[in-house]
């Protein structure tokens, strides 16, 4: 298993050879980690005081931006701190969405900006329960926006101050994932994506293939053994790097390391070169039906 595909994409908006682009999908849709570890998102001084002083509101793991709105949730930061704040998240989203566009042009046109987040905190020492606690092994799914089949594709920056690395453990390949946990998947209940609906638990409808995702995404979180057997990787991501993963279908945890900027993109799963690939055409070919 193959499971980091480096693009050394030099700084700056140069265009990239098509080659690379096909490259960088290719490896993408099968499940590897683009790793650009040159490639750095930069951080001016004047943002020194969000890496030093506590930002977060109590109970959050992460600061969240809106693009679309330019709200901030999650931070308890005032004055001129909220200013630079709200000003990286911007920057930040923009360097995504332009990065994303020139590295996987075949996606431009179906792809959708989600949340951007900024993780200020050490992921080693940080106490979460286990569904929250993303050093367990998972694929990621979320409980109120279903995505229908559609794709999860996540741009991770390392912004450490002080050069410390990021530490990443990567997962069996999501076939392999799927057909050991999916036997023990039952159907939701009748009508439930219709109540979930009604008490605006969900944005849109929690199709079946929803319902699979966000049950493994609990399933490999409680599974001790799985998380202590299951075949592995690790990566070290060094400071000033960026890496991309369709987090929808690539097991990870992440281990150690503070300080990270992360945007997320949903990408219409009609734009992927291969379909076969997708969680989508995987779990529909094991459990022998539509699921969307
Ligand atoms: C995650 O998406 O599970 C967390 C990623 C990270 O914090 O590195
Ligand atoms: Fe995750």
């Amino acid at each position: 298993m193959k499971y980091i595909e480096v693009v050394d994409l030099p700084p700056g908006q140069s265009p990239v050879v098509a080659e690379t682009c096909y490259r960088s999908a290719e490896a993408l849709e099968a499940g590897q980690i683009l790793f650009l570890p040159r490639y750095a998102f930069s951080v001016p001084g004047s943002y020194q005081p969000l890496f030093s002083s506590p930002i977060l509101q109590r109970g959050s793991k992460s600061v969240s931006y809106s693009p679309s709105t330019r709200k901030l949730y999650g931070t308890a930061s005032k004055g001129q701190t909220l200013s630079s704040l709200e000003e990286m998240m911007g920057r930040f989203a923009n360097f995504a969405q332009k990065t994303v566009t020139r590295l996987l042009p075949i996606y431009r046109t179906g792809l959708v900006r989600a949340r951007t987040s900024f993780r200020p905190i050490e992921i080693e020492t940080r106490s979460v329960p286990w569904r929250k606690d993303d050093r367990r092994l998972h694929i990621d799914a979320f409980p109120s926006s279903p995505i229908q089949g559609n794709r999860i594709l996540r741009l991770f920056c390392n912004v450490n101050p002080a050069g410390q690395t990021h530490l990443w453990r990567i997962g069996e390949p999501f076939e392999q994932t799927a057909g050991r946990f999916l036997p023990s998947i039952k159907p939701p209940f009748p009508f439930s994506s219709v109540a979930l609906m009604l008490t605006s638990t969900t944005k849109s409808r929690r199709t079946f293939y929803d319902h699979i995702m966000l049950c493994l995404h609990d399933r490999m979180k409680r599974d001790q053994r799985y998380q202590e057997e299951a075949e592995r990787a690790e990566i070290e991501f060094p400071a000033s790097s960026t890496w991309l993963a369709f987090t929808d279908q690539v097991p990870h945890a992440a281990m150690r390391g503070q300080y990270q900027l992360e945007q997320t993109f949903l990408l219409d799963i009609n734009r992927l070169h291969d379909q076969s690939t997708a969680p989508l055409h995987v779990l529909e070919k094991l459990a022998g039906r539509k699921l969307v």
